[in-house]
């Protein structure tokens, strides 16, 4: 728990052309992982570092996901008459995690503009921002570490993980310099998706950031650049080249299930993991891995 308590806003409103034609009619934060559509975990998280006031960013098919964190009457009260308790507190989970507000995005028009749109709610405030679509294992916290080292520092503070130099072209890089802590950088720079030979590191920045306010007047004037879209990368870009920017290095189990193979891997893991499921699937697993 920390001592400040912070608003957390998730960004929600991207097309996730990756994953149609499911996400044709329904937002990809809203695809199944196991039995918990993915943005669900992302507000366990924010919630289990304290947060309780939580702001989504919609998008088109805005519904599917203010539904979920709404209750449902009539369902609940047909289990409620069968006495399926268990069923039951399943379906109320959302609808009492945390004060859920949305807003809309309107167009997609990028990461940073989204961000953009929580500044109403937000106000002149230190905010947390997780990306809807990126799981972060509750075993391995990350967000209460940023949110500790921006209450020390003073300083907006990012998440980053060491990738495969291969791989860094699909995120946001940062140049860094180390500092006493192991866990945490100074940032220096940041581009948003490099080509492998003009990355400045391979620490790929990852879908949590703990923001101070000065972000939005950045974001104001923020041109739109990498694939035309607003970035945020490129708003932090300003803020680590003047107040400062640091960064915590994450070294967890990370789920990005807006990307087809690492939504698959992320049912896996976590189903296999999990009490009521692993002990019928990982003999399967095993079985059916040793005939690949
Ligand atoms: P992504 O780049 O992963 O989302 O954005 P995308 O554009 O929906 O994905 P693809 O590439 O087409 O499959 C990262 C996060 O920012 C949100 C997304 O919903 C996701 O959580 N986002 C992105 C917005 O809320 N608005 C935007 O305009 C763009």
């Amino acid at each position: 728990m920390t001592e400040k308590r912070i608003k957390a806003v998730i960004p929600a409103a991207g097309l996730g052309t990756r994953f149609l034609p499911a996400t044709k009619a329904m937002p990809k934060e809203m695809l199944p992982v196991v039995d918990k559509p993915a943005i669900q975990y992302v507000v366990e998280e924010a919630v289990a570092s304290g947060i309780d006031d939580i702001l989504i960013i919609l998008g088109r098919n805005k519904n599917n996901i203010s539904n979920h964190f709404d209750s449902v009457p009539e369902l609940e009260s047909n289990l409620a008459n069968k006495g399926d308790h268990e069923k039951l507190r399943r379906v109320k989970a959302p609808t009492e995690l945390a004060d859920i507000h949305f807003v809309r995005q309107g167009e997609p028009k990028g990461l940073g503009h989204a961000v953009l749109r929580s500044r109403n709610h937000v106000g002149d405030s230190t905010f947390a921002v997780l990306l809807g679509d990126d799981l972060i294992d509750v075993r391995d916290t990350l967000l209460t570490k940023m949110i500790d080292e921006n209450q020390k520092s003073g300083l907006t503070v990012i998440a980053l993980m060491e990738v495969d130099p291969e791989h860094i072209h699909m995120y946001g890089a940062a140049a860094v310099e180390a500092t006493d802590d192991p866990d945490v950088v100074r940032v220096t720079g940041l581009v948003e998706k490099p080509k492998k030979e003009d990355a400045p590191s391979n620490f790929a920045v990852i879908g949590r950031y703990v923001l101070n306010p000065g972000v939005f007047d950045i974001l104001e004037r923020t041109e739109p650049g990498k694939g035309g879209e607003i970035q945020l990368t490129d708003a932090l870009q300003e803020l680590a080249v003047t107040e400062g920017v640091l960064g915590v290095v994450f070294r967890g189990r990370r789920y990005d299930t807006g990307d087809r193979v690492d939504y698959i891997k992320a049912i896996v893991q976590l189903a296999s993991d999990r009490d009521d499921l692993g002990p019928e699937l990982r003999p399967w697993l095993k079985d059916f891995a040793s005939q690949l």
